[in-house]
């Protein structure tokens, strides 16, 4: 058996970096734009949950059906007075994924405390399944590695 030369050594973990680099991109969905309608009213948000995936791109039109509220994005540290018949345009990227609570930031009556929604930013499946490629690519790595120490050896037996 002939000794491997230097590029073909090297071969196969340039597959590996072909396939982590380039197959997530192609597969992963692309992040949505999303359109929302936010009623603010004494006191409750309308609708009261969002749920969107990480990196994708909101706009959240926050308007009141009666007073004065506000409208706080814990996490993402937005803050907007929403005044009655004024449409507030609130545009951002979802780039953290978890559970954030948005509330009413401006004194709206007795319950104005309990006016609060929540923003579920899902994790990006896209970067689980690039780790998940990884983790495989390397594991074959290591299993060509080892399947080659093997051969080795095998040579040396039969040399002796
Ligand atoms: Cu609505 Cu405070």
């Amino acid at each position: 058996m002939k000794k491997l030369g230097r590029l073909e050594q090297f071969l196969p973990f340039v597959l590996v970096a072909f396939v982590v680099l380039g197959w997530p991109a192609g597969a992963g969905s692309s992040p949505t734009s999303h359109a929302i309608d936010l009623d603010a009213s004494q006191y409750e948000f309308s609708p009261g949950r969002i749920e969107v995936q990480q990196g994708d791109y909101l706009v959240i039109n926050v308007h009141s059906t009666d007073v004065v509220h506000g409208f706080y994005l814990d996490g993402y540290e937005i803050e907007v007075p929403v005044l009655p018949a004024v449409t507030e345009r609130i545009e951002f990227v979802a780039d953290t994924a978890g559970k954030f609570r948005f509330r009413c930031s401006v004194s709206c009556g007795v319950l104005h405390p309990f006016m609060i929604g929540e923003l579920v930013v899902l994790p990006n499946r896209p970067f689980w399944k690039a780790v998940l490629i990884t983790l495989l690519a390397l594991g074959s790595f290591l299993l060509y590695l080892w399947q080659k120490s093997q051969a080795r050896k095998s040579e040396n037996v039969q040399a002796n």
